[in-house]
């Protein structure tokens, strides 16, 4: 809200494959040059899964980060950071803890839903029913604006909505908040103190959307201002108490479906993926193989792209032009599958040569990875820093 952040994370479940590249992490790449980003390894939110396998999550965080670097994020302009190395979030997590009603967990979707698909482990933890409210920690820390998620997620951000809410309300309520906040719009200055009136006014008597967004922005630009009276002046722009913690939005993309080789959902545990990385003769083989449209048993018998996992892959990759060349070809079958298949694998290729080319200098030197997560967590940690203060103090627990 203060500026328009944008946090997300992933937790560290192996290498990265082309359906995390065209489901999130190229959309992540495009909000790097339009927010400030935080995008961070939920190492956390991996053991409440797979808390009896620590082993594998060490070296899957470091793959994951050459994977992000691979893929196009630039750690400067975004900062990348591990979320058990800013333990702020920990504590965020353990004092929303105290104003988070139980149902509002045991309902959220995917607690039930998670349990039952991953029946093999005990997830009748108190970690795995904390963990949305642990991700609520990551957004609310950064006092994110935006979420990019999958749909998936959108109840987990709904929570972090509702949890923010719940703390603006039960601590945003200082004693002589209005005296203070008239304090803060002098500090403004005169003439924006007075744009701020007006656009307050506005808004609070004619609901005019846009005198809020213009007093957020100016809320936004102001340099001097101490975080306290940032807090009122937003909070009284709106009518409400102190906003210490600002209410997130999910960032739905309209991200290209990919599917996996077979069609189903691309998974690494299905066998049906390409990783990121993958060297070029595997890649290939694997386009290869794919199947295709039960019917075009024989090279002359003609096929239907909609029954075919490639064409799904043609949708993400190739241009309109070389779509219809499918669609014409494939009905009448002028081609062989094979065929159909080659422009895709010099699509992928080239898609996926700049990033093998990028990872290889971290690969041959993993201390610049290291440094980049190192420096991206000091960044993080500062932020926390600041937000912590002030949860402290609203709470009650800045002791002296
Ligand atoms: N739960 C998210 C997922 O499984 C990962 C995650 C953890 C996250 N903390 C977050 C995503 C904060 C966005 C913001 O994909
Ligand atoms: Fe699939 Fe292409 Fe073969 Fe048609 S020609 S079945 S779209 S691979």
């Amino acid at each position: 809200m203060y500026e328009q952040r944008v946090v997300s994370g992933m937790r560290p479940t192996g290498s990265l494959h082309l359906g995390h590249f065209h489901g999130a992490l190229k959309n992540w790449v495009k909000l790097q040059s339009e927010y400030p980003c935080f995008f961070f390894v939920a190492d956390w939110h991996a053991l409440t899964t797979h808390y009896d396998t620590p082993d594998v999550i060490e070296e899957h965080v470091w793959d994951m980060v050459i994977d992000w670097l691979a893929a196009g994020i630039d750690p400067a302009r975004a900062t990348l950071f591990l979320q058990s190395r800013v333990p702020e979030h920990a504590e965020l997590h353990t004092l929303l803890s105290m104003i988070t009603p139980l149902g509002w967990l045991e309902r959220v979707p995917s607690y039930k839903d998670q349990q039952e698909k991953l029946a093999d482990r005990d997830l009748g933890t108190y970690g795995f029913l904390g963990y949305p409210l642990l991700q609520s920690a990551d957004i609310l820390m950064y006092r994110a604006a935006w979420v990019p998620v999958g749909q998936d997620q959108v109840p987990h951000i709904e929570l972090a909505r509702e949890v923010a809410r719940r703390f603006n309300h039960l601590f945003g309520r200082e004693p002589g908040f209005e005296d203070k906040a008239k304090a803060a719009v002098k500090k403004l200055g005169s003439k924006k103190g007075r744009l701020y009136n007006e656009l307050r006014t506005r808004y609070q008597e004619q609901g005019d959307e846009e005198a809020l967004q213009a007093g957020r922005a100016l809320l936004n630009e102001q340099q001097n201002l101490s975080m306290g009276d940032k807090e009122r002046l937003f909070g009284y722009l709106e009518g409400g108490g102190r906003m210490i913690l600002a209410e997130p939005r999910a960032l739905l993309t309209e991200s290209s479906k990919l599917p996996g080789l077979d069609g189903q959902k691309m998974s690494k545990s299905y066998y049906n993926a390409i990783t990121l990385r993958e060297d070029a003769a595997s890649v290939t083989k694997k386009v290869r193989t794919m199947p295709t449209d039960p019917a075009r048993v024989k090279r002359n018998d003609p096929g239907d792209p909609e029954k075919c996992p490639v064409w799904q892959f043609h949708l993400v990759y190739s241009d309109a032009s070389t779509q219809a060349w499918v669609q014409q070809g494939c009905r009448s079958a002028a081609f062989g599958c094979l065929e159909c298949k080659q422009p895709l694998i010099q699509s992928i290729l080239v898609e996926q040569t700049p990033m093998r080319e990028r990872a290889q200098r971290y690969l041959d030197d993993p201390t610049l990875v290291k440094n980049i997560i190192a420096d991206g967590c000091e960044k993080a940690r500062a932020l926390a820093a600041e937000t912590m203060r002030e949860v402290r103090e609203a709470m009650g627990l800045n002791y002296s």
